[in-house]
């Protein structure tokens, strides 16, 4: 099979793939170039850069599978794609374990204001009573909506840390964690800091009327996707002072053209580099190129 690498893929998972016969072109297109050279291809490899709309697989006369190097596959019309017959695969939790870490990475930047004491510093200060008022995050209580892959990790690494868990989720939760099973309200009201790991939904989880029921002073997590928090509302409790401070990996327009909330003193953001490790890399590439050699197959 003739199968575009749209965004990059890990070496072992080209190795893979050319292994089991198939052919390879790795070259990123603009959307317009991308429906141009799409006819040619039996197959594609996705990250988060390349979209594949139904403009796309229109042109894709000979597609027969559109696969996501990663979780979430909202970057691709999969509905659309199965309504034709056309397969659509993911690489579910080959990156779990580095977005939990990044989690981690936020609220700590946020707890101790390391991006801020970072600047200061590089510019000559010695601000230590300005810095001094940092606080732990054991013996805290941390609100994980969305029990999934994700946040089951951040769950074990927040238990491991001394950090009390109590979660959220739609679905009905099963696990042998050291975790307490609330409600969404009760989450809302209890947590010092709340982590968001849920799919892209329509509308935003966490709107004005949720931050409004939140600890003064909490920290917000979203590694998950950008439209689970009205960010406008994120943006007024952040002024406020109702939230204590957000720690962002994506955004509801990527990249954001509105700076107002990235350039917050208060907020810790990265540019949705959530999957983006050595070794996520390597273990999604390797797990998608496999599902794709097992579904060729059975062609
Ligand atoms: N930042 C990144 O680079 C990055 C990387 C990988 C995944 N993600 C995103 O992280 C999120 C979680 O991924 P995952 O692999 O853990 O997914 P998952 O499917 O394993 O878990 C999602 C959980 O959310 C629950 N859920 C759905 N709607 C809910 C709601 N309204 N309230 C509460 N719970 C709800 C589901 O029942 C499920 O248990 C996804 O949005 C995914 O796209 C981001």
């Amino acid at each position: 099979m003739k199968i575009l690498i749209a965004d990059g893929l890990d070496q072992n998972g080209q190795n893979i793939l050319k292994e089991a016969g198939h052919e390879l072109v790795v070259k990123h297109y603009e959307p317009d170039d991308l429906v141009k050279a799409i006819p040619e291809f039996e197959g594609i490899i996705v990250r988060s850069a390349t979209k594949v709309p139904q403009a796309v697989i229109d042109a894709g006369k000979n597609l027969k599978l559109i696969a996501r190097a990663g979780t979430g596959i909202d970057n691709i019309d999969h509905q659309y794609a199965r309504s034709l017959g056309i397969a659509v695969l993911n690489a579910p939790g080959a990156n779990s374990y580095s977005v939990a870490e990044l989690v981690f990475a936020h609220l700590l930047s946020l707890a101790r204001s390391l991006n801020q004491a970072t600047n200061s510093l590089r510019e000559g200060r010695w601000e230590k009573k300005n810095f001094g008022n940092g606080f732990e995050l054991a013996g805290k209580t941390l609100g994980i909506v969305g029990f999934g892959r994700i946040g089951k990790i951040v769950a074990r690494l927040a238990i491991a840390w001394g950090i009390r868990v109590i979660v959220y989720d739609v679905a009905e939760i099963e696990t042998e964690l050291a975790v307490t099973i609330v409600t969404l309200d009760e989450l809302l009201h209890t947590s010092d800091f709340i982590t968001l790991h849920t799919p892209k939904s329509s509308q935003p989880l966490i709107t004005e009327k949720e931050i409004a029921m939140m600890k003064r002073g909490v920290l917000i997590v979203n590694c998950a996707r950008g439209n689970a928090i009205d960010e406008k509302a994120l943006l007024d409790g952040l002024n406020s002072g109702q939230v204590g401070g957000a720690g962002l990996d994506v955004y509801s327009e990527e990249p954001p053209k509105n700076l107002e909330l990235v350039r917050h003193p208060r907020v810790s953001c990265t540019p949705h580099i959530g999957a983006n490790t050595i070794e996520a890399q390597q273990r999604v590439g390797v797990e998608i190129a496999q599902r794709i050699v097992d579904f060729i197959k059975t062609l």
